[in-house]
């Protein structure tokens, strides 16, 4: 049975050989379908957003370790399994420089390498074949991970309820429903009214592009906002919640994610509205103890100074552009994963997730 989360296009899909890839830097105005079979092709997919998103760029990566194996093995048809497997951690490695900060990334990359270790007295097809499925689980279990951070985000909130999210942290940056944008797609299947208000989310316009696109697409309520009017928006009363996604949580609870998020906590603080993070035990990196650890990628400046092909700053003007922000833990007042809703202190109970 069709259901409306279906009306949303897939960031990616595997087809017989190659992996069809959603370019999201085209959205919404161009629905184009990149079919990727080269390792290099990954990184470039990665590095140039054309996949984005945390648990999205860890599927992506996953197929380009399979990748990496099957075309080693045909372009040395004798090769020895040990020499697939060097080449294999080899390609993970370069993978691992695409991006800094989402650290389902590595997470993904370091599952792969360990699958690779347990098919080493396989042959070099029956490992290539291997890590494919190995893939092809990564990117199932996120679906089902996703739905259940849904499930348990939605006992948040309740209908008639107005829901701020910042960036696109739905199904565009997953295998399928998102972890942040989840509860709005299980709450349209259960008849619950909620009211979502997207950030624009500046630079480059995931809100606007990405989660209005398909907030829209699958009939969720969803009005969009710059992200300078979501102090105002929160001041009319509006904004019963907020809920974001994350690219790494460190051990204390100190949260990574897009640029704005840290001020969009802070304005709900002031206004006394919960703010929520939804992310799978995967972007959860308890070996980062702080956010002051956590790696900060800085993109280009032509984000800023000419977005979209458009100048909209003088030429040889300074710019400093990160790509993330962090929000202490203070402002964070729960953290919702597939295993349940962990709340402060997160040193202590994040850890429980794990056992
Ligand atoms: O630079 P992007 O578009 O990859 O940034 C994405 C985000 O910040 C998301 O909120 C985060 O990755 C969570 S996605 C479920």
């Amino acid at each position: 049975m069709s259901t409306l989360i279906d009306k949303v296009l897939v960031s990616l899909r595997w087809n017989a050989d190659h992996l069809e890839l959603l370019d999201q830097r085209l959205l919404p105005e161009e629905i184009l379908y990149l079919n990727l079979t080269q390792v290099a092709e990954v990184w470039e997919a990665i590095r140039q957003l054309k996949v984005r998103g945390a648990p999205a760029i860890g599927i992506a990566a996953a197929y380009g370790v399979h990748f990496a194996a099957q075309r080693f093995i045909e372009s040395n048809p004798s090769t020895s399994i040990q020499d697939v497997i060097a080449e294999v951690k080899q390609q993970a490695e370069y993978l691992a420089t695409s991006r800094p900060t989402a650290v389902n990334l590595f997470w993904a990359l370091d599952r792969m390498k360990r699958r690779t270790e347990t098919l080493c007295s396989t042959n070099p097809s029956e490992l290539s074949a291997g890590l494919l499925v190995e893939a092809q689980q990564i990117q199932s279990e996120d679906e089902e991970t996703n739905r259940m951070i849904g499930e348990h985000a939605l006992t948040l909130f309740e209908s008639g309820m107005g829901v701020l999210t910042h960036c696109n942290a739905g199904g565009l940056a997953t295998a399928k429903y998102g972890t942040a944008l989840a509860p709005f797609y299980l709450a349209l299947e259960k008849g619950i009214d909620l009211k979502v208000f997207a950030d624009e989310t500046r630079p480059i316009l995931q809100g606007a592009r990405l989660t209005a696109f398909e907030l829209q697409q699958a009939g969720v309520d969803v009005t969009l906002i710059c992200d300078n009017m979501a102090g105002m928006v929160m001041a009319k009363g509006w904004i019963q919640a907020v809920i974001v996604g994350t690219d790494r949580v460190a051990a204390n609870g100190d949260v990574a994610n897009k640029i704005g998020t840290y001020s969009v906590a802070v304005l709900a603080k002031a206004h006394n509205i919960p703010f929520y993070v939804a992310c799978p035990l995967s972007t959860i990196d308890l070996n980062t103890p702080t956010g002051e650890q956590i790696p900060i990628e800085e993109r280009h400046a032509d984000e800023i100074t000419q977005g979209f092909g458009k100048r909209t700053a003088p030429q040889g003007i300074k710019v400093y552009n990160p790509a993330f922000d962090i929000t202490p833990h203070e402002y964070v007042t729960a953290i919702i994963t597939e295993k349940g809703i962990v709340r402060p202190s997160y040193l202590e109970n994040l850890p429980k997730l794990f056992n």
